[in-house]
């Protein structure tokens, strides 16, 4: 196994990074690049070191990942690339940063539409965007997203900009649903519903509705379980019920975290065994209670906070397909004015 010091640049670069680059383990290291928060995959990576003695090392970023990696070309030091958002993942595979992951193994635990179909990234796990609305002015109970854009909605909606890749996502769904003309009437009525021009991130959509500020805020499913646990957002969760959404005739919009195995992995062995061991029953256990997302693996339990909110029947459109419109949802918030 190559040593990461064993190659002077890539030595530097990680000291610059402020990675530990001392002598490694009996079995050896693995280096990840993440846009993941370290509260969450600590103590996973703390979990994986435990079970195969194989120890992590992990350069954190807002972004930029995939740019880095492409520029340290054949001497960088990434192993794998944890990220989430499903055009991050397919942004990767198309800066050339990636190669196949071949594992029967993740082909049987990850269902098809979760994983690319060369095997260039792999789901992690998963979580849905959806509407936390009012407990005190929102009497439905169902929603579809076709009625976010309704002249007749008689709510007001609370969402982070349009172009945060969550939303791009859901909007280039939306494209591959009903196509961009309708698309893009939909966002104008959207937009004519906002209670207040887009602005802050998930929980804080969930902030002013119980403000009185907008009667429906949009958001991920697992923001609700960390304002659930927090003193501060609790009051923001409790102000609020959450109401899964389907599409007409469809289900409800998923998007992941994922992996990618970097082009030039110098640990590609254990590379490999991290992101197996990431499918497997202990770290989706943790995905699933740790961050409250949806395990990508069937019977692994969700947490109960999330299973509360009633059975997710995610939408069959590939996120292949979402990602390839994800460039025509961006234009389209920029073409209707959305954050104006
Ligand atoms: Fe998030």
């Amino acid at each position: 196994m190559k040593s990461v010091c064993g190659r002077v640049l890539s030595c530097l670069a990680l000291a610059a990074a402020g990675m530990t680059t001392t002598s490694a383990l009996a079995q050896g290291e693995v280096n990840v690049y993440t846009y993941r928060e370290t509260k969450l995959i600590q103590p996973l990576f703390d979990a994986f070191t435990k079970d195969t003695g194989i120890r992590v090392n992990v350069v954190s970023a807002a972004n930029g990942l995939e740019q880095r990696v492409r520029t340290e070309g054949a001497n960088s030091p990434a192993d794998v690339l944890l990220t989430v958002d499903i055009s991050r993942l397919e942004e990767a595979v198309r800066a050339g940063i990636t190669q196949p992951i071949k594992s029967e193994l993740l082909d049987k635990v990850v269902a098809p539409r979760y994983r690319d179909p060369e095997g260039h990234w792999y789901a992690v796990s998963m979580r849905a965007r959806i509407v936390y609305a009012s407990k005190e002015r929102v009497k439905a109970t169902a929603l579809n997203y076709e009625d976010f854009g309704s002249a007749g909605l008689n709510h007001k909606i609370c969402i982070r900009s349009g172009q945060h890749y969550y939303n791009t996502a859901l909007f280039a769904a939306y494209i591959v649903k009903h196509g961009e003309a309708q698309a893009e009437q939909w966002l104008r009525g959207l937009k004519a519903n906002l209670g207040q021009r887009p602005s802050g991130g998930d929980r804080e959509a969930a902030r002013d509705v119980a403000a009185g500020k907008c009667d429906l805020g949009i958001g991920n499913t697992y923001y609700y379980g960390l304002m659930l646990n927090s003193a501060a957002q609790k009051p923001w969760a409790d102000a609020t019920r959450v109401i899964l959404p389907t599409f007409k005739g469809g289900g409800t919009h998923v998007n992941v975290s994922g992996v990618v195995l970097a082009r030039h992995a110098p640990n590609k062995a254990n590379a490999m065994k991290l992101i197996e061991w990431l499918a497997g029953e202990k770290a989706q256990q943790m995905h699933a209670d740790l961050n409250f997302e949806y395990p990508i693996r069937t019977g692994v339990p969700i947490n109960a906070t999330i299973a509360a909110f009633g059975a997710l029947n995610p939408d069959p459109m590939p996120l292949s397909s979402i990602a390839e419109k994800s460039k025509a949802a961006a234009n389209l918030v920029d073409k209707v004015g959305f954050d104006n």
